[in-house]
């Protein structure tokens, strides 16, 4: 029975597409529970402006564009369509603040961040409101997200302060060696739609951690999730110009990720997103040499061998897969059981998908399955179903298309290598299933991609713990664990999947030159 809050929420998204945002907003977020204490109001983080040097700009030809609700495709407001000379201008911005911003003590940068992180932790309700009104992810999962985002600022807050140099064995008694590390400069970030608000901090606290200053371009499908983590981070402290962020529809995100890559005055770029255009965003750094962080797509195998604890493996699959309705580049892509107790495990799979995933928008409560992001994203993922069946494998449950955005958990079994279910990355609700028989077999398959991000298998037997996790060409393995991102771990991937590490004290290196200096005529 839906409740009076719900039947408000249901009702206000369904006005005509032109209505003013705000105060439609305001009628949404605040209904649905009231903000805690010391919180605010979720309607008070929405911003139709862009953030640059502090203050909310538009974009300098006074262009703005819609952001929809995916799960029910109604307008929800818009916001500046910047461009490359706009874009041109926050990075001059940007550069001037690194300027004083490099000169901070890492005390002082690690309190900010705290701050910061503190504040996004106590509006956690309100702002997994927000990013689930553009993202469609369940409210539930949106507010892990803002405690995985958060968890990003504590960390770099504390490694700030842990950025240490080194003194070198002198070969030359009239010489010393130093090595000291300083921040890069200007970091040009771009961030995906499908951790609207974690893929931010991942990324932007560690390089302003470093003593980094950031401009920063989200996608165009969730641009009011970085807005709010904007105005947090002015409520902290941050001073103006070290983050900044650029918005921009899909027609213009290639211009201004062009001059993000381009401009002399960007040290370092930073993209999450498609292997497609990290390639593309890698070939325009290469004109100024960029130092560049690329975390791309995954084709993760999935293993279940003979020894596993099916049940767990099953629990596993659930988070590896489910997971934002399989939106995440470490996804369990290719699902590989062994021949002895696969019956036993599709059975127990299906069962599980059946009775505890409900599809529906993520605002209300008990979905577990939001809409997948757009059209497009529904079309391929029925086009991945229809190949593999006509190709020969068998549907066990969904497998259909259940009209908006939204698309039945699938399972299929049968899925050989040629299906595209298991050459390309999937990116939404398909699990698709193939038995083997031996672990040199698997291996071999699960290596014979040029992905390499994450990896999964279930194992009770401690040699093959040992060996499958040493094998796996990747660079996240799970081990009896089907969703395994922190923020104190090193996340990035081998071979097409990506270039450095984010999260953890790798993560910060990355904003961070080394320089050696020699100390003579001593
Ligand atoms: C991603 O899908 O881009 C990141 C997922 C994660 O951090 O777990």
């Amino acid at each position: 029975m839906p409740t009076l809050a719900t039947v408000r929420i249901i009702s206000a998204f369904s006005t005509p597409r032109h209505r003013i945002f705000s105060s439609l907003h305001k009628v949404i977020m605040d209904n649905v529970t009231p903000p805690k204490p010391g919180a605010r109001a979720a309607s008070s983080f929405v911003h139709d402006k862009a953030f640059v040097n502090g203050e909310w700009v538009p974009a300098s030809s006074g262009k703005t564009f819609d952001v929809v609700n995916p799960a029910n495709g109604k307008v929800i407001g818009s916001v500046p369509d910047m461009d490359a000379s706009d874009t041109e201008m926050a990075i001059k911005v940007a550069y001037k603040a690194f300027q004083s911003w490099k000169e901070t003590t890492a005390k002082e940068r690690s309190v900010l961040l705290k701050k910061w992180a503190d504040l996004v932790n106590q509006n956690r309700e309100e702002l997994a409101k927000l990013l689930t009104s553009e993202m469609g992810k369940p409210v539930a999962e949106s507010a892990g997200e803002i405690m995985y985002g958060a968890g990003f600022l504590d960390l770099f807050a504390e490694e700030a302060k842990r950025v240490e140099g080194d003194i070198i064995q002198t070969p030359m008694k009239s010489r010393r060696i130093l090595v000291l590390k300083q921040p890069i400069g200007v970091s040009g970030m771009i961030t995906p739609w499908n951790f609207p608000n974690a893929m931010i901090t991942r990324k932007a606290g560690a390089a302003i951690a470093a003593g980094c200053t950031v401009v920063l371009k989200p996608a165009e499908d969730t641009p009011y999730s970085a807005l709010a983590l904007c105005e947090l981070a002015k409520e902290a402290g941050i001073p103006a110009g070290v983050l900044n962020v650029v918005t921009s529809s899909r027609d213009n995100a290639s211009q201004v990720g062009k001059m993000i890559c381009e401009s002399p005055l960007v040290t370092k770029m930073s993209f999450t997103g498609s292997t497609f255009v990290g390639k593309l965003l890698l070939q325009q750094c290469a004109s100024t040499v960029k130092k560049v962080s690329l975390e791309l797509g995954g084709n993760a195998p999935f293993i279940v061998f003979e020894s596993a604890d099916v049940d767990a493996a099953v629990q596993g699959t659930m988070g590896a897969k489910f997971r934002c309705s399989g939106q995440t580049c470490v996804c369990a892509n290719r699902i590989y059981v062994h021949e002895s107790i696969f019956d036993e495990y599709v059975r127990k799979f299906a069962a599980v998908v059946e009775k505890d995933l409900k599809v529906g928008d993520g605002i209300l409560p008990g979905t577990t399955q939001g809409p997948l992001i757009n059209k497009k994203a529904v079309e391929k993922i029925d086009a991945h179903v229809q190949d593999a069946v006509s190709k020969g494998a068998k549907v066990v449950c969904g497998g259909k298309s259940m009209g908006g955005n939204f698309y039945e958990p699938t399972i299929l079994t049968g899925v050989t290598g040629d299906m595209r279910c298991a050459k390309e990355e999937i990116f939404g609700p398909i699990a698709g299933i193939i038995k083997f028989k031996t672990e040199d077999e698997v291996v071999g398959l699960a290596n014979a991609t040029t992905s390499g991000l994450s990896g999964y298998f279930y194992s009770r037997d401690i040699s093959q713990i040992w060996r499958v996790a040493e094998r796996l060409e990747s660079g996240l393995v799970g081990v009896n664990e089907g969703v395994i991102s922190m923020p104190e771990v090193p996340f990035g991937g081998w071979k097409e999947s990506g270039l450095g590490r984010e999260g953890g004290r790798y993560g910060i290196e990355e904003y961070l030159e080394i320089k050696y200096v020699c100390m003579g005529g001593l």
